[in-house]
């Protein structure tokens, strides 16, 4: 791949700017500073070098970051931080998106991608990807509640019923939840509708991805390996439950 045109597929700028970082010395390969724009790699397994800082390339990018409280999962947030200041400006400008999004008030496993079909794998309820919620309520967690949540409930404004595909019952006002959708507040409303309240919400497991298993603090932010991409996306067994 032509060199300018590389630096800009990895969120250096527009081209025309990749071209003048290119023209000034700020480039390297292999050790070597390259001047030419039109200077052509080969992508695989390449490292460079800009502003002295070394990357890798990386034809689509996959990232987890720890969702700290109060930060919103927008660009233009209305009250909080945006989760996007967590990250460096060279993985905004690749356009990275989140996978679906947490309430500021969530904290825990949040994806980004560049990828748009990696994210349509895990955001459209047909795939059957499963996120994991640890769930505290005001009021105690009855057996009814429970019976309810696995048969589904209505949810105002919403067609069809929703349902959880796991719940376990930690204490009496904890619990771990699985759904595959992923609805606005969909975890808060659905307990609503059961008559009890949510006042906090935890996301440790997207699909077989565990948050435990990942070298993240809140606020931190990892790239994802292969197989801890296939993690993240890999479906339930509907039969299993
Ligand atoms: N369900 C909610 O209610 N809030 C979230 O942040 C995620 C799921």
């Amino acid at each position: 791949m032509q060199l300018d045109k590389l630096l800009q597929s990895q969120g250096f700028g527009s081209r025309k700017h990749c071209q003048q970082l290119i023209r000034q010395g700020q480039v390297k390969i292999n050790d070597e500073i390259i001047t030419d724009s039109k200077f052509k790699t080969v992508t695989t397994s390449l490292k460079f070098t800009v502003f002295q800082e070394e990357y890798q390339y990386r034809e689509k990018v996959y990232l987890a970051i720890y969702k700290p409280q109060h930060y919103e999962c927008s660009h233009q947030p209305q009250q909080h931080h945006s989760i996007f200041d967590l990250l460096s400006d060279q993985l905004i400008s690749r356009g990275v998106q989140t996978i679906g999004r947490l309430d500021q008030d969530t904290t825990g496993l949040l994806l980004l991608t560049d990828d748009g079909q990696f994210l349509h794998q895990l955001t459209h309820p047909k795939k059957h990807v499963n996120k994991y919620y640890v769930i505290e309520t005001t009021e105690d967690i009855t057996p009814e509640q429970i019976e309810q949540l696995q048969c589904g409930v209505n949810l105002h404004q919403e067609k069809g019923v929703f349902a959880t595909q796991d719940i376990e019952v930690l204490n009496h006002r904890q619990c771990r939840m699985a759904i595959d959708q992923g609805i606005y507040h969909q975890v808060k409303r659905m307990f609503a509708a059961v008559g009890n309240h949510v006042v906090q919400l935890h996301r440790d497991q997207i699909g077989s991805l565990k948050l435990s298993d990942l070298p993240l603090q809140e606020g931190e932010w990892c790239y994802l390996n292969e197989a801890e991409i296939r993690a993240a996306s890999a479906p339930h067994k509907l039969q299993d439950f």
